[in-house]
C-alpha cells in the first residue's frame, strides 16, 4: 500500500513536469506546432490533409464518415524507390537526452505499429517540432531543422521511432512492469524523431 502510493506520487510528479518538458526542451528558436497528415482516406479518393496527432486525425476522419480510416490495407506504405531510399538514411541516435523524461515502451510500440502501417506523409513546418503520435503518455515527436517544411512518409518515421524503442527504451522501472526510456534519432535530411514522455 505504502509502496503503491509512493509510486503514484512519483508518477504524478513526472507527469506534471512532462508538459513543461515537451514545450521547453525544443531546440532554441523552435516552436511546437501541430502535425499535418496528408493521405487518402477513401479508396480512389483524393489526398486530404488533417491537423493533429495520428490518433486525433483518425478521430477527425471517422467524424466525417464513420467507415473512413487512415489505416487502410490498400493505402499501406509503398516500397520506396531505390533512389529515394539511398537519399535518406538514419544518422545519430541519442539515448537519455537531457530534459526529456522516460516513456513506457508499450504505448510507444503501439504508435510505431500504427505509423509503419500508415500511408501518406507526416508534415512539419520549418524549424518546428510536431507531436506525431501520443497515447498513454508515450509520445513520438518529429522535429525539423530545415528552413522549409517537410513531409516524410509516416511509415519511415515509425522505423526511426522503432530504433529508439529497441536501443533506448530498455530500462526497467521500479514502479511499472514494462521497460521505459527516451531518445532521439536523426536523419541525414536534417530532421529527427524524439520518443519521450508527454501528457496525453
Ligand atoms: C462513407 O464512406 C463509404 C466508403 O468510402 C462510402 O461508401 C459512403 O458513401 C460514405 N458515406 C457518406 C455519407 O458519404
Ligand atoms: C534543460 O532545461 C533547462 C531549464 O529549462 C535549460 O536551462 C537547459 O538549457 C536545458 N538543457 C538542454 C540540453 O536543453
Amino acid at each position: 500500500m505504502q509502496i503503491t502510493s509512493v509510486c503514484l506520487i512519483f508518477q504524478m510528479a513526472v507527469a506534471s513536469s512532462a508538459a513543461i518538458i515537451a514545450q521547453t526542451n525544443l531546440p532554441e528558436g523552435y516552436r511546437l506546432a501541430d502535425m499535418t497528415w496528408t493521405g487518402v482516406v477513401e479508396k480512389g479518393g483524393p489526398a486530404m490533409s488533417f491537423v493533429g496527432t495520428v490518433q486525433s486525425v483518425e478521430n477527425q476522419v471517422k467524424e466525417i464518415n464513420s467507415s473512413w480510416t487512415i489505416y487502410n490495407q490498400w493505402n499501406a506504405p509503398q516500397q520506396e524507390k531505390r533512389s529515394e531510399v539511398s537519399k535518406r538514411y538514419p544518422t545519430d541516435l541519442l539515448c537519455d537526452v537531457p530534459n526529456f523524461s522516460a516513456a513506457d515502451s508499450s504505448p510507444v510500440k503501439e504508435g510505431v505499429k500504427y505509423l509503419r502501417g500508415l500511408g501518406g506523409g507526416c508534415g512539419v513546418g520549418a524549424r518546428s517540432c510536431v507531436r506525431v503520435s501520443c497515447s498513454w503518455n508515450g509520445a513520438i515527436h518529429l522535429c525539423n531543422n530545415n528552413d522549409h517544411s517537410i513531409s516524410p512518409s509516416c511509415s519511415y518515421l515509425g522505423d526511426l521511432a522503432d530504433t529508439i524503442v529497441t536501443k533506448c527504451l530498455n530500462k526497467e522501472s521500479n514502479c511499472r512492469t514494462g521497460p521505459r526510456g527516451q531518445g532521439q534519432q536523426w536523419d541525414n535530411e536534417n530532421f529527427n524523431v524524439i520518443v519521450a514522455l508527454d501528457q496525453c
